[in-house]
């Protein structure tokens, strides 16, 4: 299943998957939305399912999973794609940072820990892809005491959180300017790394197990959200995450940070 899948990266890639035969759900906020998308890849020869989730709404996740306990005997793939940013390219608002969080941070990790028990019980590897961003990496942090946080071994889900509270509080506070976070689209670069920690912490919950955990950055990708500015199309960012995400059980990693173009990097997350 793939989040905010009605255009965009997520879009791309329900189309990859259901051409590589994969039985997928698309997602999308808005049942609109949503249909057009299905119906679009419907006039292209390719079945999809629709449900209607919004990741930023604890009650549509809580609707969506018992919807998926209903009606799937377990899930292989979820792709966490749906995101927000409210900035244009050179803007750096944060006027919408508890939205941001909430939708790019909280909404996967609450979707994510709902749907963990569906996954399937077979050697067979289960996959989880966020769909992340280079702004989200550590080294924009300037703040070392936050630096010092999220770069435990031993970090916590908890830590996590105290984190993006404290980043909200400063917004509130109108104090986040001076105290060290990443200067470019601070709260969906804040979402983002709050978004990697997490996903280094989940990694680790399921090492050793059948459940693999990656993010993967798609680079300046032609979309709504650069307002159509970029250096590839989302199809092209499609290719490499479906090309991740189907990696054969011996050759999936587990806790890599994957940077889509130019040559196909991956780092320790
Ligand atoms: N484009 C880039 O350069 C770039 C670079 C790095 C990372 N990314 C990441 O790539 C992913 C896809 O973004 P994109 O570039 O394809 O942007 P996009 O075209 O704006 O797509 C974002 C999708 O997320 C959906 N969405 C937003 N809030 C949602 C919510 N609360 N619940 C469910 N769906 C929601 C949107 O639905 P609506 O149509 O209803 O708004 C839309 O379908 C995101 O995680 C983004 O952070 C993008």
């Amino acid at each position: 299943m793939v989040t905010g899948a009605n255009k965009g990266i997520g879009f791309a890639m329900v189309k990859r998957l259901a051409e590589a035969g994969l039985n997928v759900i698309l997602t999308a906020r808005d049942v609109e939305r949503g249909k057009k998308a299905v119906e679009s890849l419907r006039t292209q020869g390719l079945e999809v399912q629709f449900f209607c989730l919004d990741v930023s709404d604890p009650s549509s996740i809580q609707i969506f999973v018992s919807w998926f306990q209903n009606n799937f005997e377990a899930l292989d793939i979820l792709v966490n794609n749906a995101a927000v940013s409210f900035n244009d390219i050179y803007e750096n608002s944060v006027e919408q940072a508890e939205t941001v969080m909430k939708t790019n941070f909280y909404g996967v990790k609450l979707l994510t820990e709902a749907l963990l028990p569906m996954f399937r019980r077979s050697p067979s590897m289960c996959r989880i892809l966020n769909i992340s961003s280079r702004l989200g990496s550590l080294n924009k942090v300037r703040n070392p005491n936050i630096r010092e946080i999220l770069e435990k071994d031993d970090l916590t889900e908890e830590q996590i959180g105290d984190v993006v509270t404290l980043f909200l509080q400063s917004v509130k506070n109108g104090t986040w300017k001076t105290q060290g976070w990443p200067k470019v689209w601070t709260d969906y670069a804040i979402s983002k790394l709050a978004l990697n920690a997490y996903s280094r912490v989940l990694a680790k919950r399921f090492q050793g197990s059948n459940i693999s955990v990656n993010c993967f950055c798609p680079g300046f990708t032609q979309t709504s959200m650069t307002s159509g500015k970029g250096t590839h199309s989302a199809d092209e960012a499609a290719q490499i995450g479906v090309r991740l995400m189907l990696l054969p059980p011996q050759e999936l990693p587990t806790a890599k940070f994957y940077i889509g173009f130019g040559p196909f990097v991956k780092s320790k997350l």
